[in-house]
C-alpha cells in the first residue's frame, strides 16, 4: 500500500524521537512492501521561529491531505512569553480542532520489563498494567472562550468549559466500542457533583450504557480516579474523560508505565486520519542530546499503522520488536535498570529497527 504521512517534528527532543519513529516506519515499508512518503512541516516555536506563527496555512493543509500525521511536540521555555494566540501549544490545538480530531487514545501498559522502572511497590504494578484511557480532545475548557478583564482594579480571568450532547455521545460510542474489544470494562471519569458538563457527561453516558449492555460500565468521580489510579490499577479495563481531566490523568498513569517516555497516543477522528504522537512534551532540558526515549513516539508509529491504515501485523511487528529490545536488556536512561545497557535515543531506534528487518 501507498501511504503519505505528514510529518511534524515540533520543538526540543520533537525532531530526534520522530527520526526513529520514521527509521522504523521504513523499516516497517521494506518488510512489508509498502511506500510510505513523508511530507515534513513546521509546528510549534520552530514554526514561530520561522514563519512568525506557531503552524502556517499550507502546513495545517499537508495534515489534512495526508493519511495520517505523526507528531513529536511542541514548546519550551523559549516561546513561554508568546502571546496566547501564536503560543507553540496553540498550533496543537489547532490541528487536532482542524482535522476533527475529538478520540485521543492513550493507552497505558507496563512492559514486564520495566515493572521495576515505576516509581509504585511491585505489588501493585506486579500484577501487570493495562488501561487505556480515552479523551476526548476537541472539547471542553481547552475550546471555551478564554478571556483576561480588569474588574474593581484588579485582573479577572475566565475559561469557559462548553460540551454538547452529540460531543459526549460521539466520544461515549468510542470508548464503549472500545471496552467491546478489550476486557469489557469502562470508568466514565466526572466531577458530577460539582460541574454542570459533567452531569450532561453522566446523564449521556448513561443512556448509551443502555445501548452497551455487554460492558460494564461505572461511573468515577476524577479525584478519585486520581487516588485509585495510584492505589489499584489493575481495578481500571477502560476510563473515559474530558479534555482537561484525561490530560491530567493520563500523564498520572503514565508512571504505572516505569516513564512517561513510554507512552503512545493515537488522536482520531470519524474517518480514518488521525494524529499520531507520544503523550510527553518537548523536553528542553535533554534535547539534541541523544538521551530521550523514542519508544513512546516508535509505539505512536504501530498506533497509526493500526488505526489508520489497516495494517495489524505491521503494528504487531513494531510492539514485538520493542518488547524484544527490552527483553534484551537495552534501555534509555529514564527506564534504566541495574544489569542493563544504556543507550541512546537514535541507538535505541536501530535497535528496534533491526528486529523488525
Ligand atoms: C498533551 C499535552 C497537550 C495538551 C499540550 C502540549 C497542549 O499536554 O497532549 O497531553 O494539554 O493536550
Ligand atoms: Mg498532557
Amino acid at each position: 500500500m501507498e501511504k503519505k504521512i505528514t510529518v511534524l517534528p515540533g520543538d526540543g527532543i520533537g525532531p530526534e524521537i520522530v527520526a526513529q519513529a520514521v527509521k522504523v516506519l521504513d523499516c516497517v515499508a521494506e518488510k512489508f512492501g509498502h511506500t510510505f512518503t513523508y511530507t515534513y512541516a513546521d509546528i510549534g516555536g520552530c514554526s514561530i521561529d520561522r514563519h512568525g506563527v506557531p503552524i502556517t496555512k499550507e502546513a495545517m493543509q499537508t495534515c489534512k491531505d495526508a493519511d495520517s500525521v505523526l507528531l513529536g511536540a511542541v514548546g519550551g521555555p523559549k516561546w513561554d512569553s508568546c502571546a496566547p494566540e501564536i503560543r507553540p501549544e496553540k498550533a496543537l490545538l489547532a490541528v487536532r480542532k482542524e482535522l476533527g480530531l475529538f478520540a485521543n487514545l492513550r493507552p497505558t501498559k507496563l512492559f514486564p520489563q520495566l515493572s521495576d522502572a515505576s516509581p509504585l511497590k511491585q505489588e501493585i504494578v506486579g500484577q501487570g498494567i493495562d488501561l487505556l484511557i480515552v479523551r476526548e480532545l476537541t472539547g471542553g475548557v481547552y475550546f471555551g472562550e478564554h478571556t483576561t478583564t480588569e474588574k474593581n482594579g484588579e485582573l479577572c480571568a475566565v475559561d469557559i468549559m462548553p460540551y454538547s450532547e452529540s460531543e459526549i455521545e460521539r466520544i461515549g460510542r468510542v470508548a464503549f466500542e472500545t471496552a467491546r474489544k478489550r476486557g469489557g470494562k469502562l470508568a466514565s471519569v466526572d466531577k458530577a457533583n460539582v460541574l454542570d458538563t459533567s452531569r450532561l457527561w453522566r446523564k449521556t453516558m448513561h443512556r448509551l450504557a443502555e445501548e452497551y449492555q455487554d460492558v460494564t460500565y461505572s461511573d468515577i468521580l476524577v479525584d478519585n480516579t486520581a487516588m485509585q489510579l495510584i492505589k489499584n490499577p489493575t481495578q481500571f479495563d477502560v476510563l473515559v474523560t474530558e479534555n482537561m481531566f484525561g490530560d491530567i490523568l493520563s500523564d498520572e498513569a503514565s508512571m504505572l508505565t516505569g516513564s512517561i517516555g513510554m507512552m503512545p497516543s493515537a488522536s482520531l477522528s470519524s474517518g480514518t486520519l488521525g494524529m499520531y504522537e507520544p503523550i510527553h512534551g518537548s523536553a528542553p532540558d535533554i534535547a539534541e542530546q541523544d538521551i530521550a526515549n523514542p519508544l513512546g513516539t516508535i509505539l505512536s508509529a504501530a498506533m497509526m499503522l493500526r488505526y489508520s491504515f489497516d495494517m495489524p501485523k505491521e503494528a504487531d511487528a513494531i510492539e514485538a520488536a520493542v518488547n524484544r529490545v527490552l527483553d534484551d536488556g537495552y534501555r534509555t536512561g529514564d527506564i534504566m535498570q541495574d544489569g542493563c545497557q544504556q543507550v541512546g535515543c537514535s541507538k535505541m531506534g536501530d535497535l528496534v529497527a533491526q528486529r523488525i528487518a
